[in-house]
This record gives C-alpha cells, sequence and structure tokens, in this order.
C-alpha cells in the first residue's frame, strides 16, 4: 500500500515509518520537523511541511495519491498542554480537522489515529478496558478524546473509516539501535533515567514516594515501540480489509512502578543511577495499565518485547550508539 504518515520523523513515527518499508509498503513522511528529525526517516518519501498549510497537504494528496493515512503528529506535554491549551487544541485538534478534510477531498478513507491513555483520566478502574469512561484531566487528553469523538460523525456523513490506538507508555528502541527515543525537552521516564545513568544528567528525580501502590511511586504500562507499531499495522489491514472503525488500548497489561524502573534499568547497564526524591507531578494518576485483550482478540496482536529488561536494554543501546 502507500501510505501517507504524518509525523512520521518523530519517535513512534519513525519507528513505524522503517516497519512499513521493512514490510514493503510505500511510505510519504509528511511533518513539520518541530520535534522530528529528519535523519529519523530512513526511507520513502520526505515532505516538510505542517498540517496547517491546507494548500500544501492538498498538494501532497494529489501528488503521491496515498490510500491510507497514519497520524501521528501531536503535542504530548500534559504540563504544558494546561499551561497552553490553545497549543494543543490548534495543533492536535484543528490540525488533525485539516487532515481529515483532506482526506475526504481526495476519497482517502482509512485512517490510523494515535490517541492516548490520557483520554480515560483518572481511572475509575485497573486494567483500563476500552469501555471504561473517558473523563480526559486535561487538554492534551481533551485534544485527543475531541478527534476520536468526531470521527465517528466523519465515518456517518463521508464515510471515512479510523482506527484510535490508545497508547500507554511507548518505550524502547529499534532493536537494532537505528532509531530511538529523541524528545526535546525530554520528559519521559525511562530515557531520563538512562541519560542519568550515562552522564547526560546529574540524576533522576523520583516524583512522589507517597501513592497507594506497594512502594509508593507511580506504576506505568511500558509498551516496546516495535510492539505498539506492529499493532498499527494489523490495525491498518484490518482496516482496509473490513471497513470496520474501531478503538483499542495498547499496553502489555503489566505495570511496573518508577522505582522498579529505575532498579530494572540499573540491573541492565550494571551501573547506579543518583536518584532524588521530589514532589508529585500535577496530574499523575497512580496506576495507569491498560487492559489489551480486545486488541489481542481482534488483531491476533501479540507483543514480543515484553520484558521490562528488554525494553530498557534497547532503550540503552540507543542511548550509548
Ligand atoms: N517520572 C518521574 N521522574 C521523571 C519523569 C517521570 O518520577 O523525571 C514518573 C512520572 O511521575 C510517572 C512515570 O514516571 O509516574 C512515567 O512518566 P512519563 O512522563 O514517562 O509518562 P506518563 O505516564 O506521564 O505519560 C504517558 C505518555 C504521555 C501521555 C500520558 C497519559 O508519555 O504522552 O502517558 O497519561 F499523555
Amino acid at each position: 500500500m502507500k501510505i501517507l504518515v504524518v509525523g512520521g520523523a518523530g519517535y513512534i513515527g519513525s519507528h513505524m515509518v522503517k516497519m512499513l518499508l521493512d514490510e514493503g509498503h510505500k511510505v510519504v513522511t509528511f511533518d513539520n520537523l518541530s520535534s522530528g528529525f529528519r535523519d529519523a526517516v530512513l526511507g520513502g518519501d520526505f515532505v516538510e511541511g505542517d498540517l496547517a498549510n491546507t494548500a500544501m497537504l492538498d498538494d501532497v494528496f494529489t501528488k503521491y495519491k496515498p490510500e491510507a493515512v497514519m497520524h501521528f503528529a501531536s503535542y504530548i506535554q500534559v504540563g504544558e498542554s494546561v499551561q497552553h491549551p490553545a497549543k494543543y487544541y490548534f495543533n492536535n485538534f484543528t490540525n488533525t480537522l485539516n487532515l481529515l478534510n483532506t482526506m475526504v477531498k481526495h476519497q482517502v478513507n482509512s485512517f490510523i489515529f494515535s490517541s492516548t491513555a490520557a483520554v480515560f483520566g483518572e481511572p475509575e478502574y485497573v486494567p483500563i478496558d476500552e469501555a471504561h469512561p473517558k473523563a480526559p484531566l486535561n487538554p492534551y487528553g481533551r485534544s485527543k478524546l475531541m478527534v476520536e469523538q468526531i470521527l465517528a460523525d466523519y465515518e456517518h456523513a463521508y464515510g471515512l473509516k479510523s482506527v484510535c490506538l490508545r497508547y500507554f507508555n511507548a518505550a524502547g528502541a529499534d532493536p537494532g539501535a537505528l532509531l530511538g527515543e529523541r524528545h526535546e525537552p525530554e520528559t519521559h521516564l525511562i530515557p531520563l533515567v538512562l541519560q542519568a545513568i550515562s552522564g547526560r544528567r546529574s540524576h533522576i528525580s523520583v516524583f512522589g514516594r507517597d501513592y497507594d501502590t506497594p512502594d509508593g511511586t507511580c506504576i506505568r504500562d511500558y509498551i516496546h515501540i516495535v510492539d505498539l507499531c506492529s499493532a498499527h499495522l494489523l490495525a491498518l489491514t484490518q482496516l482496509v480489509k473490513d471497513g470496520v472503525s474501531q478503538r483499542f488500548n495498547l499496553g502489555n497489561g503489566a505495570g511496573f512502578s518508577v522505582q522498579e524502573v529505575i532498579s530494572v534499568a540499573e540491573q541492565v547497564t550494571g551501573k547506579k543511577v543518583n536518584v532524588i526524591d521530589a514532589p508529585r507531578r500535577a496530574g499523575d494518576p497512580a496506576r495507569l495499565v491498560a487492559d489489551a485483550t480486545l486488541a489481542k482478540n481482534t488483531l491476533g496482536w501479540s507483543p514480543v518485547y515484553t520484558d521490562l529488561a528488554t525494553i530498557i536494554a534497547h532503550a540503552w543501546a540507543w542511548e550509548t550508539k
């Protein structure tokens, strides 16, 4: 297939582009390089452009004639979204509308959307399945839920079919260390711990040890980037074949605490990290764990790199490359 990957120069998008190319698909990456990197796009066509530029977007559809679209381009910092909601609603919502409207105009009907566990807000129960109430706590989560909601209207009126994939904590790196996690600024736990171990940072702060969890630190569901991408590929294949719009939660179903992540990182690297206890970070739920049964049963998805040590080892190979 010919697939337009929007945000294909970012962390998740670049791993997706690599997988699509490895599987023999044709790829066009569209990215404004605001947080992605040109050299992370390992092949296919590349267009530097912004979703706000609808004329350019229109040209891309005319020139490349994609059969499906995967959309990874968004701002992802929860705290920043609280300070600057306009930035988040504009980029994550309005710009996505531009993309959807261009798809409708060009009759491209298959859309894979990067959603997030943040659509659920504070969990009422864990593991979180797709039926869990959606009550985002911040503009970031709301901007993603708004897209999920309008997709039903776009399907009803325009026949646009979609799969929304709600990521829990994407982590790890390409097993061959060709790609890895590069955020500027970095806010995610695993790369921050590894940067503190490699000496790029002085320490890792643990945001709160007084949560209602066995060791008092927050629990998250870390899912390997390659497993995340393989779910996208299966979702796209099934969407094109069956034309059924769906929503899936993507995680390992196993939770690890911040302290466990630090301990496993020390084991994997054989080095100690300087840990500083810090206050809670605003808006962090104590425990976020996915119930990904639906994705497994419906898509035949079976994550391969479920072991936290493997996820961290791949991230470490990238960090030390
Ligand atoms: N943490 C620390 N110290 C740090 C960084 C993180 O203790 O320096 C803790 C956080 O408080 C949290 C855990 O490590 O408990 C994981 O934090 P991340 O920032 O790595 O990931 P989040 O769970 O906050 O974020 C993820 C996605 C976001 C998404 C969010 C939805 O990365 O994009 O889930 O809840 F918005």
